[in-house]
């Protein structure tokens, strides 16, 4: 079994087709996805996230059919999509916290530890209760994106 498992996916928006049948296994490791602009790349991510539905074929991640397991899947998953959003009313420490909350972390101890490890681990414990809008952009991990 691969880790991811495409076999058969189109993907139509309204009249445009942006896959036509695409088959591919993906093993564990590093894997580029090379194509020219267009070429349907980013959709491609999308529909792995769970974030874009599509009306044909079956695509499965460890096992799990992202049609009906898109939970299972979502708990697996780390996502850095093309362009990413912070939101700046937050502090690093409330956005940590509600990213772990989605992610299951719901139990109050473990999440704090997790939150705090990571925390000191990115540098960021002294600018942990400033709202991230207050950050730097090496400290907010934004960047400039033609979206803004
Ligand atoms: N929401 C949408 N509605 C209609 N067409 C779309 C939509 N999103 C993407 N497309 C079209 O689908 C095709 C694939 O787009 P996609 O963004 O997946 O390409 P890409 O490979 O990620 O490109 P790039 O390298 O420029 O990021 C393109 O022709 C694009 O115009
Ligand atoms: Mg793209």
């Amino acid at each position: 079994m691969a880790v991811i498992e495409i076999e058969g996916l189109h993907k139509s928006y309204r009249k445009f087709q942006a896959l036509k049948n695409i088959n591919l296994e993906i093993e564990t490791g590093l894997f580029g996805l090379l194509g020219p602009n267009g070429a349907g790349k980013s959709t491609l991510m999308q529909i792995l996230s769970t974030i874009l539905p599509f009306e044909k074929g079956k695509v499965s991640i460890y096992n799990f059919d992202l049609v009906g397991e898109g939970n299972k899947v979502r708990e697996l998953l780390g996502y850095l999509p093309q362009y990413f959003h912070v939101p700046g009313q937050f502090t690093g420490r409330e956005f940590l916290h509600y990213v772990a909350s989605m992610k299951g972390v719901t139990e109050r101890e473990e999440r704090h530890a997790r939150v705090e490890d990571l925390l000191e681990k990115v540098n960021l414990l002294e600018a942990a209760n400033k709202k991230i809008k207050s950050y730097s952009g090496g400290m907010n991990g934004d960047w400039e994106s033609p979206r803004r």
